[in-house]
């Protein structure tokens, strides 16, 4: 049974602060989120989820009583026994992290802590070395200037869960990290935490718990280290992607499959089978920022992650031989019809920021092509999005593929992998299939004579 803490505020009404503020208020703590976006706030308030993640407006919904929106962060953080930042850290064109949004909430925090509360401000944004210990001079300066005893406790909360698979993970996390050296707002955490370091909570409908799963290790850290753990783990994640996708194109040169290859190294568990799959590279909200945001914080040292930086160049090196590889089939590329198959970073999100297949959408136009792009989710946005990109916007899969000289897979999404690829790939003016995430069975198609390349085999 959870005790629920006072009040739990998370100010950013975000990605990550309303999949946190979902599950809090599920576990039964009163949660108020803050989003300075007054359309979004009023949108939450009459029930709609704004954003695209698997089962959130339906808890959203079963938790409403627990929960409540608002634009004021300082009326939300007075009487508040926790307050969670969790608002965006985007790139600059530099490459550092954009934290002037963490540094406002920060002021805002301060201005509306009351004489005598007692609160723990956690720093759950993706945030710069060093930033949680701004955050705490920064509100402990405007509560001097205000000459208000508050008993602030500071701790960074990274968070890990992935899009499309939110949910799931904050309700069932490998570990929770927690860095600080402050023992009080270690022990307001574990409470806030308790259900899901002891799996005592009953899992919402939907969003069972996962078989053999073991508890959820905590982990505290001073909150430096906390910080650098988030980066490090999605540079080495990304490292990793890069790593098979740089093996896959010697498979490719040797006749090896990759597949088998990554499943073969996955065995030792050392290795783990996990973020071994080849494909278009890495994109997303998360990846590309933060690996651009942990060379930043090295340069500011003097110092270079030479590993990080070529994780980055595969990643460019492997979009621009997905082209290559349908030029060596096509031979001419310019005036060539190519039907783009997904747009998203990757399925389960409507997310398209760094998206690969509009990355490769424009390397094609870039050399003469003709785009015919189509998402399951995200067709509307993109064509928004980008109004100047010359793509034509397919309806569908099979409007994408009518005519089109080859087909360029680049979104695992379960609508494409249902297709009847044998017939559609008729409708195309020549049957030539790159399979960008090796999803499709290959084997099958080739036999029916389409020309079918996956990545890596
Ligand atoms: C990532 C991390 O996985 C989360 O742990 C982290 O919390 C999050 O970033 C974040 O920093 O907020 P996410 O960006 O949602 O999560 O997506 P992933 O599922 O990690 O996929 C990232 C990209 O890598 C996608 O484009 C995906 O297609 C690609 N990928 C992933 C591969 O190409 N191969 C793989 O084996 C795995």
């Amino acid at each position: 049974p959870t005790t629920p803490l006072a009040r739990v505020t998370i100010v950013g009404s975000g990605y990550v602060g309303l999949n946190t503020g979902a599950v809090l208020a599920y576990l039964g703590h009163p949660v108020v989120m803050v989003d300075r976006d007054a359309e979004r706030v009023a949108a939450l308030q009459a029930g709609e989820a704004v954003i695209y993640e698997q089962g959130l407006s339906e808890l959203l919904a079963q938790t409403h009583a627990q929960l409540s929106f608002t634009t004021q962060v300082q009326e939300a953080v007075a009487g508040a026994q926790v307050v969670i930042i969790a608002v965006g850290t985007p790139a600059t064109a530099s490459g550092d992290a954009d934290t002037r949004a963490v540094e406002q909430a920060a002021q805002e925090i301060a201005g509306g802590l009351q004489e005598g509360q007692r609160c723990v401000v956690v720093v759950k944004s993706t945030v710069p070395i060093g930033t949680n210990r701004r955050v705490s001079s920064v509100i402990d300066r405007v509560l001097q200037r205000r000459q208000v005893r508050a008993q602030v406790h500071y701790a960074s909360n990274p968070e890990f869960l992935r899009e499309g698979m939110a949910l799931r993970d904050t309700l069932y996390p490998d570990r929770v990290v927690i860095g600080s050296d402050d023992p009080e707002a270690l022990t307001t955490l574990r409470q806030l935490y308790q259900p899901i370091l002891e799996q005592t909570f009953a899992p919402p409908a939907g969003l069972e718990r996962p078989e053999h799963k073991p508890l959820p290790a905590l982990m505290s850290t001073d909150a430096t280290s906390a910080e650098m753990v988030k980066y490090a783990s999605n540079a080495f994640l990304a490292v990793k992607i890069s790593f098979i996708n740089e093996v896959a194109l010697l498979c490719e040169k040797v006749g090896a499959d990759v597949s088998e290859v990554a499943r073969g190294m996955g065995m030792d568990i050392r290795i783990g089978a996990g973020f071994l799959q080849a494909g278009v590279g890495w994109g997303g909200s998360c990846f590309p920022k933060d690996v651009l945001a942990l060379q930043a914080v090295a340069a500011e040292y003097g110092y270079s992650l030479p590993i990080v930086q070529a994780a980055d160049m595969v990643n460019r090196r492997q979009r621009v031989h997905m082209v290559e590889r349908l030029q060596d089939v096509l031979k001419v590329l310019r005036g060539r019809q190519v039907a783009v198959l997904g747009l998203t970073f990757k399925p389960g999100t409507n997310d398209l920021r760094e998206s690969p297949g509009l990355e490769l959408a424009q390397l094609l136009l870039r050399r003469g092509a003709h785009v015919r792009a189509h998402d399951p989710v995200a067709l509307d946005a993109a064509r928004t999005l980008y109004p100047d990109l010359e793509i034509d916007w397919a309806a569908s899969a099979e409007e994408a593929l009518r005519g089109a000289d080859a087909a360029l897979l680049t979104t695992a999404w379960p609508e494409y992998l249902h297709l009847d690829w044998a017939v559609l790939t008729r409708l195309m003016r020549t049957r030539v299939v790159l399979d960008g995430r090796n999803a499709l069975p290959g084997d099958l198609l080739r036999q029916d004579g389409v020309t079918y390349m996956g990545v890596g085999r």
